[in-house]
C-alpha cells in the first residue's frame, strides 16, 4: 500500500477496554450498536460520514469562519467551490445529506409518486417515503453476486429502468443516481451507465439527481476502471460526470470532507424557487442554509482539495489492503472492493444464521465483542421491512477518512480471523423494540441461543 500522503499533526488517545467491560457495553446498548459510546470503542469503523481528519487548509477556514446572517464571505467561498465542481447555477447550503433531501423530495414528490434508483442509501429510502412516495431500487444484476469481479456494480440496471418508465413513467418526478453506491457496497457508477440513464431521461422527460456524497471516489473509479478516462483529470470526470445531471444533492461529511455539511445545488431556477422556501422554513437563510460560517469554510476548502489523485489513490488502497487481507483469511466479501469501506458477507459468513435473525448483526456484535472494533450491519436489520426486503446480509466496515493507519487496518484483519475461528459459535438476535422509520438506529435486541431463544429468557 502507498504510504499516507499526509503526515499527522493532531492526535486523540483511544483505548481498547477489557472484554468483561465490552460485554458489558453491549448489554447496556441492548445490542445496539448506534447506542455505544465512542469512549468504549477501539476502532470505529462505525461510518466513514463527519468522522474524517481535516486539513491544517480546512483548519485555518474554520477560525476564519465568517459567521454573519446574511451574505457571509464563507457562503460567497463555499458557493464557488461546489459551482466548480458540480456546475450547476444554484447551490442550496443545507446541514447535512438528508436535509438536502428533505428540501428536494418535499419541493418534486407527492403521495403515489415513484422514484427509482440504482440504490436509494436509506435516508434517501426514508425520506421518499415519508411523503408518500414509493422508493424502487434497480440495481445492475451483478450487484446481487459479491464475488463476481464486475467493475462497476453500482450501476442502474437500464433494461429494469427502461422497462418502468415505460409502464410507469409518469408517476416518476426523479431518478437517483447514488455514486458511488453505498448500499451495493461502495460500488462505482460507470460514465457509460449514468450517459445511458441520461438518455432515457431525455427520452422520457424526467430529471436526473446525483446522490453525490462519495462522488469523488467514483470519479476515481471512472479514472481507472473505464479505459478513455485514464488520460482525464478527476475534476474533468467529476463536471463531465454532473453535466449529465440535474442536479445532486449532497452529504458533505463524506467526500464534501467536512464533519458536517451538505448541499442541494440545480441546474433549474424554478425548482430552487421550491426548495429555497423549504430551505428557509427548515435548514435557515439562503447564505448560510442549515450551516455555521466555519462548517462552510471546512466544506469549500474539503471541496477544493478532495480531487486529489494522491489522495484519493491512498484511500481506495487503505480499502483494498484490509479487503484483500480478509480474502486472504477466506473471509467472504463484496468485490471488487469498493470506495469507502470493506463488506463482509455475512450470509455466506453465517449460514447457519438465518436473515430473520440477523447474520450481519450477529457479526457486527462479534467484532465488537472480539477486538472493540465497530462496524454497521447492512441487510435484513437495516432495510428489511416494508417492501424493500435486502437480497444481501453485509457488515460495513467504513473507513474514516485520514483517521486510521496501516497498523489499525492489520489489527482489525487479526480480530476477523479469531472471529473465523469460532463463528459456528456466534447466534442470531431478535427486535424487542423498533420505530416506524430507519428501526435500526434505535432498535432494541436480544441474543438468541442455539436453540433461538432469548438469552435469559
Ligand atoms: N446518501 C448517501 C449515499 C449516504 O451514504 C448518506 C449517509 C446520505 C445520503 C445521508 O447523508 O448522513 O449527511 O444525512 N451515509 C452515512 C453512512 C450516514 O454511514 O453511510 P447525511
Amino acid at each position: 500500500m502507498q504510504p499516507e500522503p499526509y503526515k499527522i499533526k493532531v492526535v486523540e488517545p483511544i483505548h481498547l477496554l477489557s472484554p468483561r467491560l465490552r460485554e458489558q457495553k453491549l448489554v447496556d446498548a441492548e445490542f445496539n450498536l448506534f447506542k455505544l459510546l465512542a469512549k468504549d470503542v477501539y476502532i470505529d469503523l462505525l461510518t466513514d460520514s463527519g468522522t474524517g481528519s481535516q486539513s491544517d487548509t480546512q483548519w485555518a477556514g474554520i477560525v476564519r469562519g465568517d459567521e454573519s446572517y446574511a451574505g457571509s464571505r464563507s457562503y460567497v467561498r463555499f458557493e464557488a467551490a461546489v459551482k466548480t465542481i458540480f456546475g450547476y447555477p444554484h447551490v442550496i447550503a443545507v446541514h447535512q445529506g438528508r436535509a438536502a433531501e428533505n428540501v428536494l423530495f418535499g419541493s418534486m414528490l407527492r403521495q403515489g409518486s415513484l422514484v427509482l434508483a440504482n440504490t436509494h442509501f436509506d435516508t434517501t429510502r426514508a425520506n421518499v417515503e415519508a411523503l408518500g412516495a414509493v422508493a424502487m431500487d434497480l440495481p445492475t444484476p451483478e450487484a446481487g453476486d459479491t464475488d463476481l469481479l464486475y467493475p462497476f456494480k453500482g450501476n442502474i440496471d437500464l433494461a429494469a429502468l427502461e422497462e418502468v418508465l415505460a409502464r410507469e413513467g409518469a408517476r416518476v418526478p426523479l431518478i437517483i443516481l447514488t455514486v458511488t453506491n453505498n448500499s451495493k457496497g461502495g460500488q462505482p457508477v460507470a460514465m457509460a451507465n449514468i450517459k445511458a440513464v441520461r438518455a432515457l431521461c431525455d427520452r422520457f422527460g424526467i430529471p436526473l439527481i446525483f446522490d453525490a456524497a462519495r462522488f469523488a471516489e467514483n470519479c476515481y473509479f471512472i479514472k481507472t476502471r473505464e479505459p478513455e478516462y485514464a488520460d482525464r483529470s478527476l475534476l474533468d470526470i467529476a463536471r463531465e460526470l454532473f453535466r449529465q445531471g440535474d442536479g445532486a444533492v449532497v452529504s458533505l461529511k463524506k467526500d464534501g470532507l467536512a464533519n458536517m455539511g451538505g448541499v442541494v445545488t440545480l441546474k433549474s431556477a424554478e425548482l430552487t424557487e421550491l426548495v429555497r422556501t423549504r430551505e428557509i422554513l427548515y435548514e435557515g437563510y439562503i447564505t448560510y442554509g442549515g450551516m455555521s460560517g466555519r462548517d462552510l469554510e471546512a466544506a469549500a476548502a474539503g471541496l477544493e482539495e478532495v480531487l486529489d489523485f494522491d489522495y484519493l489513490g491512498h484511500r481506495v488502497g487503505q480499502v483494498e489492503y484490509l479487503g484483500k487481507k480478509l480474502e486472504d483469511l477466506g473471509i467472504p466479501t463484496v468485490r471488487p472492493f469498493g470506495g469507502h469501506a470493506v463488506f463482509i458477507d455475512a450470509g455466506k459468513f453465517l449460514p447457519h444464521i438465518p436473515p430473520s435473525q440477523f447474520p450481519g448483526h450477529a457479526l457486527a456484535v462479534a467484532l465488537y465483542r472480539e477486538g472493540g472494533i465497530r462496524a454497521v450491519e447492512i441487510g435484513s436489520l437495516m432495510f428489511g421491512t416494508g417492501d424493500a426486503q435486502p437480497t444481501l446480509e453485509l457488515v460495513r466496515m467504513a473507513l474514516p477518512r485520514r483517521v486510521y493507519t496501516q497498523s489499525h487496518l492489520d489489527y482489525v484483519a487479526d480480530v476477523c480471523s479469531r472471529i473465523k475461528a469460532k463463528r459456528k459459535e456466534l447466534k442470531g438476535f431478535e427486535i424487542t423494540y423498533e420505530a416506524p422509520f430507519l428501526r435500526h438506529f434505535t432498535a432494541r435486541l436480544r441474543e438468541l441461543t442455539a436453540r433461538s431463544e432469548p438469552v435469559g429468557a
